[in-house]
């Protein structure tokens, strides 16, 4: 059988099939299929059917699209960009003219731009002018002056369970782990995504507009993700949320005659996988290469399948089926490229086995997730097949468990000048994802550039995505997905002034603060930290984080000029307005400040004095953690490398149970947390023992930078509170715990001893601090406290560590004296007790710590952390600084910055009884709560030393 060949391409268009002839027809006539290759070379195939040929099979017509469209890539359609509308346009949008916006393109600046969004896309991107009759060509548009502000395109986060791992968590919206299997590439988010999640808005105030749902990491293969916009569809369901549904999204009825668009698939190695008894790294692997190997087997027999099929060898097909299986088939199209491979990968050895098994299948990866070791391996993600894979990391969120211990907060940096892309991530909710753009500022804080950190949040994403072609950019033709800031989006506290998804605006009535935002023109000066990135590789990712250089009392002096000023204890300042300050420090004691040469005449300095340079910085009061485990884990995850549980009173028989533990006696010093707290201005710690139960024990207060605990300053007061924590998620009823603490302070009978824990509190000698979220919760804490009291006849010292909706009751606790340390700082519903949260700008104006300090109430600020648990949130103490700076800029003036630097020292001293050690912290380039700078000294008086870090 001859097959003429019409080869001339012209005369043909990409998947322009003819329409189907009936199965009669074809017996009669000449059937011509227009075949699509991969190469884009288009081929006219003739079939002659003469003399006894095998008839073609009843599905024909479908065969050859399908086959056809086997080796077809996705993307977008041709001429995407000449579209006028969005497929995603919601009638009775309106056109929004935005104009005078410094428009940060994705690819450049473009100053004093103006953006016109209508049809659900951006339709021009320039400048319009004030030319005449612009008004009349803009009719209808809603015309919005940004006065210079930022614009960016809207941030895509690349890995979040937003919907699948529900916000407040419930048990019933837990649809992101499934737990029967191992490899289970038919799983799809998109089923599990619930569209109640409360997350979706807020996602919007911190400019999220896109993300990809993933499953969870519990599996090698844990099932297909989902890219959503974040904002509400008027169908209210989750299909109308997708971006681009991928072109199976029904099931196994596809259009064939359309390019596919991309599908997502989530791998995981390492720990989280392993996770099963018994199951290890080379169980993960193995049933990685088994996947592969079936579905590998299964496209070649596609393919035989289809080479018969287009070259009308319908003799070889006969009447066999399309070779397929529906749980393999996403597997399949991972091999022919048609799937975005993400894979939560932490360590070398994951990588590095990750990537031989690209190469085995040959198939790319879009992104490892998490990738904290792929700054320290960067050779092996070039070897990764196809092109490398970008990194999807954490900022700062490290150290957590064993794989995640050798992060860097360089990686970003690091990953950048070795020429591979960087994507910072949320991995929702474990990082809030409203605050994505904070892991940016972060990384540009730790030395990636401004640029190169704005796109790891828009751009790069977007292309990992695979949606480059319409997110990530401010250019014509692409979605209406934009974000107008207040300061520079990299600035500290940067808060959107309103946000465009498909040119709708998402903010109703945006509240941001004018006062405090920092409206300078670009992102901030951030200090050098390239010795420190050497350290961290050069080191494989533990570079020793003690002093530089410790000064005792026996060794001489240190200067440090360029002192802008000084902040002592009680927030008393010494500053000069004209000229910058010299100050003269041995063994931690200041012994003179001056803004003349009085000091230097005054010392005489010795070869082993030194002189340290400020800059303009700072020398404040050292910051005082509360609120997480620091000091009781090296690892939280591993039960070797940390003290561990109390038992719980409540529930256990132990005979130790009924003991108060003190945290002092389990205290690690020399962690890796400490260290990094310590050098990030964080002098200070306060740590109760670890529970989930209703005791905890009494809080212990060292010092971070202490080497041992028997050494000089290190422990400043070994029982400084005592602990309980009242909570909805314990194994006893809210009821319970609370008829527990109330046996355990009302006063005895008059035969009993004073319970020994208590004592201490009731004789007011003693904090009682109150772990507890819940209004409900602290309002029956208000009145146990009245009723106890008016029984003891004195006053019970009360503190609230916690205080999600500590704002309901503000005024309640002013009145009765009752402080609280808020913990998170920047409010999320993470739970049921910790639902009803004032989210702040630009939702509301004010947030739980303003309306506290507004009535009165003392407030002190924790870590922001990771899901509101102390357990876990040793490695956001660094954080710190930040967290103060930012609650302060939200703040719109309310909060000063004296007040700021107090709530997250002075005043959780003063809430937990405890003196606090005096250290002072030095700062180069700016003040302690600002990115422009690097702590770079402690003086402590203390301990008797000033450490250069
Ligand atoms: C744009 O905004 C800036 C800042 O408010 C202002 O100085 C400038 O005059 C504005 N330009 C135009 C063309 O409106
Ligand atoms: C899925 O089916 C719906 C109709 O039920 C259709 O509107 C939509 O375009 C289909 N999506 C894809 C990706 O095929
Ligand atoms: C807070 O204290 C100030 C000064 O003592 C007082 O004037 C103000 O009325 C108090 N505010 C509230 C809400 O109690």
């Amino acid at each position: 059988m001859s097959l003429p060949l019409d080869m001339d391409p012209s005369t043909t268009k990409t998947n322009a099939f003819p329409t189907a002839p009936s199965t009669h027809q074809m017996t009669r006539r000449i059937s011509r299929a227009v075949v699509t290759l991969a190469t884009g070379t288009v081929l006219l195939a003739f079939f002659f059917l003469s003399g006894s040929p095998p008839a073609p099979p009843a599905h024909l017509q479908t065969t050859i699209s399908r086959c056809s469209a086997l080796h077809s890539k996705p993307g977008p359609p041709p001429g995407f960009h000449e579209r006028t509308v969005s497929d995603r346009f919601v009638q009775g949008t309106r056109p929004v003219l935005i104009r005078n916006a410094t428009v940060w393109t994705g690819e450049g600046v473009l100053e004093a731009g103006d953006i016109l969004l209508s049809g659900g896309i951006i339709q021009s991107v320039g400048h319009l002018g004030l030319a005449e009759g612009l008004e009349k060509e803009y009719a209808g548009a809603d015309v919005l002056d940004a006065k210079g502000a930022w614009v960016t395109p809207g941030i895509v986060d690349v890995h979040s369970h937003v919907g699948v791992e529900s916000v407040p968590g419930l048990v019933g919206a837990m649809d992101v782990n499934s737990m029967h299997g191992a490899v289970q590439p038919w799983l799809r988010a998109l089923d599990g995504l619930n569209t109640h999640d409360e997350s979706y808005k807020l996602n919007i105030a911190g400019g999220l507009t896109t993300a990809l749902v993933l499953p969870g990491s519990s599996n090698a293969i844990g099932g297909q993700g989902f890219v959503i916009k974040n904002r509400p569809t008027t169908e209210r369901s989750p299909s109308s949320m997708l971006l681009e549904p991928p072109f199976n999204m029904n099931g196994t009825a596809v259009d064939y005659s359309v390019p596919p668009r991309w599908r997502h698939m989530k791998h995981a190695c390492g720990e989280n996988p392993s996770g099963e008894y018994g199951q290890t790294r080379m169980d993960t692997f193995w049933q990685f290469r088994e996947a592969y190997e079936t579905a590998r087997r299964i496209k070649v027999a596609q393919d035989n399948y289809c080479d018969a099929a287009l070259a009308g060898k319908w003799d070889v097909i006969e009447d066999k089926e399309f070779p397929d299986d529906m749980q393999w088939e996403a597997l399949v199209d991972v091999l022919r490229g048609k799937v975005k491979i993400n894979t939560h990968c932490y360590e070398a050895v994951d990588l590095d086995d990750f990537v031989r098994l690209t190469n085995e299948f040959k198939f790319p990866v879009a992104a490892f997730h998490h990738a904290h070791e792929t700054y320290l391996v960067p050779h092996v993600l070039k070897r990764a097949y196809g092109k490398p894979p970008a990194s999807a990391m954490f900022a700062s969120f490290a150290r957590y468990k064993r794989e995640a211990y050798r992060h860097s907060v360089f990686a970003p940096a690091i990953l950048h000048q070795h020429g591979l892309p960087v994507v910072m991530k949320s991995d929702h909710p474990a990082i809030v994802s409203r605050y994505l753009l904070h892991e940016a500022q972060q990384a540009h804080y730790y030395g990636l550039p401004a640029d190169v950190a704005l796109q790891s949040v828009t751009t790069v994403p977007a292309d990992v995505l695979g949606m480059g072609h319409r997110i990530g950019r401010v250019k014509k033709g692409w979605d209406a997905d934009l974000v107008l800031w207040g300061p520079h989006p990299l600035q500290l506290g940067a808060t959107p002034t309103q946000v465009f998804i498909d040119g709708i605006p998402q903010l109703e009535d945006p509240q941001f603060s004018p006062k405090s935002a920092k409206r300078n023109s670009g992102p901030p000066h951030v200090p050098n930290f390239e010795r420190e990135a050497k350290l961290a590789v050069q080191h494989e990712g533990l570079p020793p984080l003690e002093p530089v250089k410790r000064f005792t009392v026996d060794q001489g002096l240190v200067i440090f000029t360029g002192v802008k000023g000084v902040v002592l204890d009680e927030g008393r300042v010494a500053a000069n307005a004209d000229a910058l300050l010299t100050v003269i420090v041995r063994a931690g004691e200041i012994l003179c400040m001056s803004a003349d040469q009085v000091c230097n005449e005054a010392y005489a300095t010795g070869a082993d004095s030194e002189v340290v340079d400020l800059a303009g910085g700072w020398i404040t009061p050292g910051l005082v953690s509360l609120g997480s485990s620091l000091g009781l884990q090296d690892i939280a995850m591993e039960d070797s490398a940390k003290d561990g549980e109390v038992f719980d009173a409540m529930t256990s028989n132990a005979p130790v149970a009924s003991e108060v533990v003190r945290a002092v006696d389990g205290l690690m010093f020399g962690t890796r947390d400490a260290w990094l707290a310590y050098r990030a201005g964080v002098t200070d710690a306060i740590t109760p023992p670890q529970s989930s139960g209703l005791i905890l024990g009494f809080s212990a207060a060292f010092s971070t930078g202490a080497t041992g605990k028997l050494e000089k300053g290190a422990v400043a007061k070994d029982a400084a509170a005592l602990h309980v924590r009242v909570t909805y998620a314990s194994t006893v009823g809210v009821s319970t715990q609370i008829a527990a603490l109330r046996r355990l302070l009302m006063p005895p009978a008059a035969d009993e001893e004073v319970h020994g824990a208590a004592a201490h509190a009731l004789q007011g000698t003693m904090p009682l601090v109150v772990h507890a979220d819940s209004a409900d919760v602290i309002a029956t804490l208000i009145e146990l406290k009245a009723e106890v009291e008016s029984s003891i006849g004195a006053t019970l010292r009360m503190t609230i560590v916690g205080g999600a909706e500590a704002h309901l009751l503000a005024r309640e606790l002013g009145e009765a004296g009752v402080g609280v340390i808020v913990i998170s700082p920047r409010a999320f519903p993470y739970t049921w007790e910790k639902r009803r949260i004032l989210p702040g700008p630009p939702l509301t104006q004010e947030t739980n710590i303003m309306h506290l300090l507004a009535h009165n109430v003392t407030v002190g600020i924790g870590p922001q952390g990771t899901n509101g648990m102390d357990m876990i949130s040793s490695w956001a103490v660094r954080n710190l600084r930040f967290d103060a700076g930012w609650a302060m800029l939200e703040s719109d003036g309310q909060i000063s910055e004296a007040e700021a630097l107090a709530m997250a020292s002075t005043d959780i001293n003063k809430l937990l009884g405890v003196k606090g050690s005096g250290d002072l912290v030095a700062t180069r380039g700016g003040g302690l709560l600002e990115f422009e700078s690097k702590v770079v000294a402690v003086l402590s008086s203390a301990r008797a030393v000033v450490d250069l870090l």
